[in-house]
């Protein structure tokens, strides 16, 4: 496949490919690029504290001087994260994002970056050892179909590593109750234009996510550790203020997203061929790692 354009920003060549009928919500799309231009700004220190998190499952040599696809990168945090181990990393992702990972990355030579979607990556088929795509597939309209498209990139005995948002299945009943009157708001918010939007979300972060988070914390020093646990937006307890307005912006700002339960996803792992299945016990819930056969 042969990009339509390629210009380079940061010293970086960004092909462009197209993406039209290319499975993705195009509002979703330009919401995303949006965020990630006004949250660009990660420092090192940041993105290995929170990285901890997702790659809890991943073990060196499974990054360790492999070709790497980051699906979905964003600003290319993760792709940050695991470049030095890496022999070649290819980022794609279809907003304006690009321009934000291009800067991020702009200092290494063993990274490229495409604007275009899962569904129609310009890579041959069984090219990555592994891929990555970490809160994407729960935002494209048919998630089965983006799965599909990112197994036939990957090599055999390669692993794919995924976030995909749960469907709070082991959650209390008010638990469930909060986040579904979160998501009516989710609703309204995200149709705002960016600006408004914002704002909004800047407010839930710090009337919301902020004090909540605090909540779980003070729980926990006290010494209930269950109840800590239980509390809403206890993730975010030792997380930096600008990490949770980047997430309040990410959840409600954000047109289209889906949660899944454990159950199908294994399923439709399954079906694509995929071993030893592994789901990390730790939130964020759930990111698994998995080997195609
Ligand atoms: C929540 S962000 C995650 C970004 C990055 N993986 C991270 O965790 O920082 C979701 C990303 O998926 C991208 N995305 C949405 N639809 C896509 C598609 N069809 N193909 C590839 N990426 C897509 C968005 O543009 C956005 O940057």
């Amino acid at each position: 496949m042969k990009p339509y354009l390629s210009v380079r920003v940061w010293q970086k060549k960004i092909n462009f490919f197209n993406i039209e009928n290319a499975n993705l919500d195009n509002s979703t799309v330009a919401s995303f690029g949006n965020e990630w231009e006004a949250f660009s700004d990660f420092e090192d220190e940041e993105i290995n504290f929170i990285a901890k998190d997702y790659f809890d499952i991943v073990n060196d040599e499974d990054v360790e001087n492999k070709i790497v696809l980051d699906a979905g990168c964003g600003s290319g945090r993760w792709t940050k994260y695991i470049v030095n181990k890496a022999k070649h990393v290819e980022l794609v992702d279809p907003s304006e994002a690009i321009f934000v990972a291009a800067k991020l990355l702009k200092k290494f030579s063993n990274v490229s970056i495409s604007h275009a979607s899962i569904d129609q990556l310009p890579f041959k088929d069984e090219h990555f050892d592994f891929i990555m795509s970490l809160g994407v597939i729960h935002h494209i309209p048919n998630m089965e179909l983006a799965l599909k498209h990112l197994t036939s990139k990957l090599k055999k005995d390669g692993k794919i590593l995924l976030y995909i948002y749960y469907n709070l299945e082991n959650r209390s009943i008010i638990y469930k109750a909060i986040f579904t009157i979160s998501s009516v708001f989710r609703f309204l918010i995200s149709k705002l234009p960016f600006t408004p939007k914002k704002i909004i979300c800047e407010i839930i972060a710090l009337i919301i996510y902020y004090p909540l988070s605090k909540f779980s914390k003070l729980i926990l020093k006290l010494g209930f550790k269950n109840i800590s646990k239980k509390i809403p937006l206890e993730y975010y307890k030792d997380k930096s203020i600008m990490i949770m307005r980047n997430d309040a912006l990410d959840r409600f700002g954000t047109p289209l997203e889906q949660r899944f339960s454990k159950k199908y996803i294994e399923e439709i792992l399954k079906k694509n061929n995929y071993k030893d299945i592994t789901f990390s016990k730790h939130k964020p819930y759930y990111h698994l790692i998995a080997t195609k056969r």
